[in-house]
């Protein structure tokens, strides 16, 4: 009998045991970091933890803000709730637009912070505080520091995937949807760049707009493993399919793609393309709204480390794994796991925050999360 959409999900998303995340830093070493998953609730768990915690986000003013990677029990939460389901900067600008006086991120950290930058007035929690980001890990504050006065000349870029004091040496901060943009302006103004720290958004970026970019090394975890010759057999079996791609993916794998986007992009290019079967490289956590918005359309999860061979993450980050109902009714109730963001830290960090909230107010302008009700 063939698999529901439900009980694929569930088999994705389910993480079972706590696993060690090995990652790439910048100098090529490596470290490890490691993702605990949360308690995953029964059917009857859930009904009890959804209706407790939609109670206490009212009671503390809260609105509930989450990545389309975390669980699909969060993701139909923030919906429900009247918050929203989207990219990063999406869920930059929403919290920032938001009247609640507590914003709580489903995400990784440096969504919190971000969030936390741009609001210092609110109180911003998280499910899990160790929900970190291989990009983020791999850039460390003072080494950037030492790269960025080691080319003076150029403008400095960082993606949202980084620290707050990485964000407070920056120029400009980008996510997925508008580096693009940013950068083609930038290079329009005949300004030379540094980018950090996603090597192969980066590559992508200088092939798209021709400027001179001068890049961090260092990758995703779960996009670095896509695999070109897996994906050309995949077509094949499936010819009709097209192929979405987020550019956190190494550059064969981009050049194979029908569309390439942030995580809203790839929902809206899915949309757009009138499809009927679509494989996507980028965290299996999407297909949930992709599904809700596209019924009837296939959705496979492009391959990863290839037959037989072993994966880290198989096309599910470790940490947005963390997010669950039973540490976020925790959080709502305690008032636990809030971000901090050190003040001075803060205030030059969202210098570079801002400028793009700007620039995207006039050139990205009323993109809101695809999911949102
Ligand atoms: P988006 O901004 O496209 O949602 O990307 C965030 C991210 O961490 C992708 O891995
Ligand atoms: Fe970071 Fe990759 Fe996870 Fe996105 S999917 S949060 S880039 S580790």
């Amino acid at each position: 009998m063939a698999e529901s959409n439900l009980e694929r999900e569930k088999k994705a998303m389910a993480v079972a045991t706590p696993i060690q995340i090995r990652f790439e830093r910048f100098d090529g070493a490596t470290g490890i970091a490691p993702a605990k998953p949360p308690r995953i609730a029964t059917p009857a768990e859930k009904v009890d933890l959804v209706r407790r915690i939609k109670a206490r986000l009212k009671a503390l003013d809260a609105v509930f803000v989450a990545h389309y990677y975390v669980h699909p029990d969060l993701q139909d939460l923030a919906q429900e709730t009247g918050g929203t389901v989207s990219d990063s900067l999406e869920m930059a600008r929403f919290g920032h637009d938001h009247p609640g006086k507590t914003i709580v991120v489903a995400g990784v950290r440096f969504m919190g912070e971000t969030a936390k930058i741009l609001n210092p007035e609110k109180r911003v929690l998280m499910p899990d505080l160790a929900a970190e980001c291989s990009l983020d890990l791999a850039c460390p504050a003072d080494e950037f520091t030492r790269f960025c006065d080691a080319n003076p000349d150029r403008v400095v870029v960082v993606y949202a995937n980084t620290s707050a004091a990485v964000k407070a040496r920056a120029d400009w901060m980008v996510t997925s949807s508008i580096a693009e943009k940013i950068v083609a302006h930038l290079h329009a103004e005949g300004r030379k760049i540094l980018f950090a720290p996603d090597k192969h958004l980066g590559d992508y970026i200088r092939r798209a707009t021709g400027a001179d970019m001068l890049l961090w090394n260092a990758s995703c975890v779960v996009h670095e493993e896509f695999k070109t010759q897996q994906l050309e057999e995949l077509k094949l079996a499936h010819p009709g399919a097209k192929v979405l791609v987020h550019p956190e993916s190494p550059r064969g794998v981009i050049a194979m793609a029908d569309a390439v986007g942030s995580t809203t992009g790839i929902i809206q290019a899915a949309e757009r393309l009138g499809a009927k079967e679509y494989i996507v490289a980028t965290d299996g956590g999407i297909l949930h709204q992709m599904r809700k918005r596209l019924p009837g359309v296939t959705f496979i999860e492009a391959p990863t480390a290839g037959k037989g061979a072993t994966c880290q993450s198989c096309a599910h980050c470790p940490w947005m794994a963390m997010n669950g109902l039973h540490n976020l009714l925790e959080v709502l109730e305690t008032g636990g796991n809030e971000i901090h963001v050190d003040p001075a830290v803060g205030r030059k960090a969202k210098v570079c925050i801002q400028r793009m909230l700007d620039f995207a107010r006039v050139h990205l302008p009323a993109m809101r999360g695809s999911g949102d009700a």
